[in-house]
């Protein structure tokens, strides 16, 4: 990814507050994708900066302040929750780019087809899809991880659900990444992937919702389509908007989080042999996993001239709140880059906060309670093949390029 052009800096901006950080490109990602963000807990850095790059922006750098920001929609709107801001305007998503109170009834239609009864009721087809990908490879003992694995499980999963045709998956691939990593250098380049992309989710999607109009059936789709908000049903537009932001956030999560755990895990053979040890506590251990490893880095418009940490942030200003600098900040979680099972008070923001704090959680972690459960049945030790490194992306949201592991299969 090329680096973000320069913008300049305005005169409220103190001296001692600028620091040069592209979001999409921050300097040392060859280093670690989480390291790379973590130069912004460097000694010295302040709670909140300001970066000339992607149209210039404030970002919050502690967890305490990224709490805070996320639970303040009167000062922090969701109507642009990307940077650069003329690429958030393009980003139209419903109910995301809304904030309360109207965010609310949109939100309920979605925690409805979304909900842990629902999640709970597709248990034994998220395991079932797991269990064939890992048998697939499990003799083989090596396996690039993302292409095999985290690049399929989840959008297989999910396009399942969605009652979608897996065939899709490299189309809608193709516009999430367009829409949490937009090409280019400058604002305006990013804008226009942006808007490419959004207007290709509710094109594709538009005659899917023609058809369950016709002939609803039992999924979240149809859910969407047939619902009412305030008394109203809901517009078409909104209906595109609602199932475009399920789509994009539903594909490409997951995907990126579980090659940052099984790199980790790979490395560390104390904590696979914990796993192994109590497999009825991995459900409880994979906050600590999400504590570790955040993807997603979200911004705000600023609303109204605010003052914070001795700065004013004024009003028609973006201010990034990123997930991904809350679970690692150090303030927050003591030795934040271990991953510590035993950890007592878990502090992260890895699904958000507030009002927009992720529909899609309850299936995220079913999804990473049962790779873990079904991978270690089958491959029980693993370890990342000599030399590898794990070459990772920033973004809206962070991506992995690939993960080569090894393992010695059984007889
Ligand atoms: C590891 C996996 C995941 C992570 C880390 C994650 C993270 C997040 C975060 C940080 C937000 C809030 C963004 C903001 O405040 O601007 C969010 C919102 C959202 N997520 Fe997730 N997510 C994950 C998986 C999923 C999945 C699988 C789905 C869909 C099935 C999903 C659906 C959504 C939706 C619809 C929203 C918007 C909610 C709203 O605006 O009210 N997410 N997610």
């Amino acid at each position: 990814m090329a680096t973000a052009s320069l913008a300049p800096v305005p005169p409220h901006v103190p001296a001692d507050r600028i620091i040069d950080f592209d979001v999409y490109n921050p300097a040392g990602i060859e280093v670690g994708f989480h390291q790379a963000w973590m130069r912004l807990h460097g000694d010295g850095v302040p709670d909140l900066v300001w970066t000339p790059r992607n149209g210039g922006h404030w970002i919050a750098t502690r967890g305490h302040l990224i709490r805070q920001f996320l639970n303040e929609p009167e000062n922090f709107s969701a109507r642009v929750m990307i940077v650069p801001k003329e690429a958030g305007l393009e980003h139209k998503l419903v109910p995301m780019n809304m904030d309360p109170p109207e965010h609310g009834p949109y939100r309920r239609v979605l925690n409805q087809g979304l909900g842990p009864r629902e999640i709970r009721n597709i248990e034994g087809d998220i395991r079932a899809a797991a269990i064939a990908l890992i048998e697939a490879f499990a003799r083989d003992g090596k396996v690039d991880f993302c292409a095999e694995y985290a690049n399929v499980f989840p959008i297989k999963v999910f396009l399942a659900f969605s009652r979608l045709p897996l065939s899709d998956a490299p189309l809608l691939t193709r516009f999430s990444n367009s829409m949490l990593r937009p090409e280019g250098t400058t604002p305006e380049e990013k804008a226009a992937s942006m808007a490419n992309a959004n207007a290709g989710f509710f094109a594709y999607i538009a005659p899917t919702v023609a058809e369950r109009r016709a002939n609803p059936g039992d999924d979240w789709i149809s859910l969407i389509i047939h619902s009412e908000v305030n008394g109203q049903p809901v517009t078409e537009y909104e209906t595109l908007a609602m199932i475009s932001l399920v789509l994009l956030a539903g594909l490409d999560t997951v995907v990126n989080f579980l090659p940052f755990c099984m790199d980790y895990l790979a490395r560390h053979p104390e904590l696979v042999a914990l796993l192994h040890a109590d497999p009825a506590r991995i459900p409880a251990r994979v906050d600590e996993l999400f504590r570790r490893f955040p993807v997603v880095s979200q911004a705000r418009l600023v609303t109204q001239d605010v003052s914070y940490d001795g700065v004013t942030l004024k009003a028609g200003e973006m201010v990034l709140i990123p997930s991904t600098l809350h679970g690692t900040d150090p303030r927050e979680n003591a030795d934040p880059l271990t991953v510590d099972f035993g950890r007592k008070k878990i502090s992260h923001s890895t699904f958000g906060g507030g009002a927009h704090i992720c529909a899609g959680m309850h299936l995220a972690n079913l999804e990473i309670i049962i790779t873990l459960q079904e991978w270690l049945k089958r491959i029980p030790e693993f370890r990342v093949a000599e030399g590898f490194q794990l070459v990772a992306h920033s973004g809206v949201v962070a991506q992995v390029e690939r993960l080569d592991l090894e393992w010695n299969p059984a007889p």
